[in-house]
């Protein structure tokens, strides 16, 4: 499973990326406003700055709703690097979109996903990447690695290349989760990745470690 850092933030994504287990990163529209990101040009230079920085898929959503604009803006996005993924809303223009983008070369995420039958959609029409929102199910009293599984299953029956980029992640038992439902990508706060390192047996066996190496010296 690769694991993406989902921020907009320049600093948690170099934590993560100096980590050494990072394989991209995700933003979306909340994000880049909650960086105080504002306008085109500043939108596009920090994207520019993302992808420098980590060599892997970077997603950059599109904030128009219909097929003209959304390629319009795609395809502005997608020149700013190779490595950028257009980032499209499920709906049905962005459906339309996902196929242009796809039938073109240019990569795809298909956000705001919430059902199987979306999901098929999207892999229809041929989505790079799909993302399903976890954490958001979950607020809705369902379960959002259920559909983890059910879409893999899916997948994996209908021989679908689209990946599984499991979103809306609120913790680190939500990644263990997606790994084991079988999805191909995890996009998580920075929190939720550092959250995997915790165990207090771990802190515990260490000091006892260090304690008694000190009779060692
Ligand atoms: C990333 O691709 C999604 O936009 C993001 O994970 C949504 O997360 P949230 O539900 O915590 O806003």
């Amino acid at each position: 499973m690769k694991f993406f850092i989902d921020t907009a933030n320049l600093s948690q994504i170099r934590e993560a990326h100096e980590l050494g287990i990072l394989d991209g990163v995700t933003t979306n529209p909340s994000l880049m406003a909650k960086e105080g990101i504002k306008g085109e040009a500043a939108i596009l230079y920090h994207y520019k700055a993302i992808c420098e920085m980590v060599d892997g898929d970077i997603s950059a959503e599109v904030i128009s709703t219909d097929y003209a604009s959304i390629l319009e803006e795609g395809k502005k996005l997608a020149a700013i690097h190779p490595n950028i993924v257009v980032k499209v809303p499920m709906i049905k223009d962005g459906i339309k979109a996902i196929k242009w983008f796809s039938d073109n070369g240019i990569k795809t995420n298909c956000t705001l996903v919430f059902s199987a039958g979306q999901a098929i959609l999207a892999a229809k029409a041929g989505a790079t990447y799909l993302s399903p929102f976890i954490g958001r199910i979950d607020d809705t009293n369902w379960d959002g690695i259920d559909l983890i599984a059910q879409i893999a299953n899916i997948y994996s029956i209908q021989g679908f290349k689209t990946q599984i980029l499991a979103a809306s992640i609120r913790n680190a038992l939500h990644i263990v989760k997606c790994a084991e439902a079988g999805a191909d990508v995890c996009t998580c706060p920075l929190d939720s990745i550092l959250g995997l390192l915790k165990h207090p047996l771990t802190d515990i066996g260490l000091a006892k470690f260090l304690e008694d190496a000190k009779k060692t010296v």
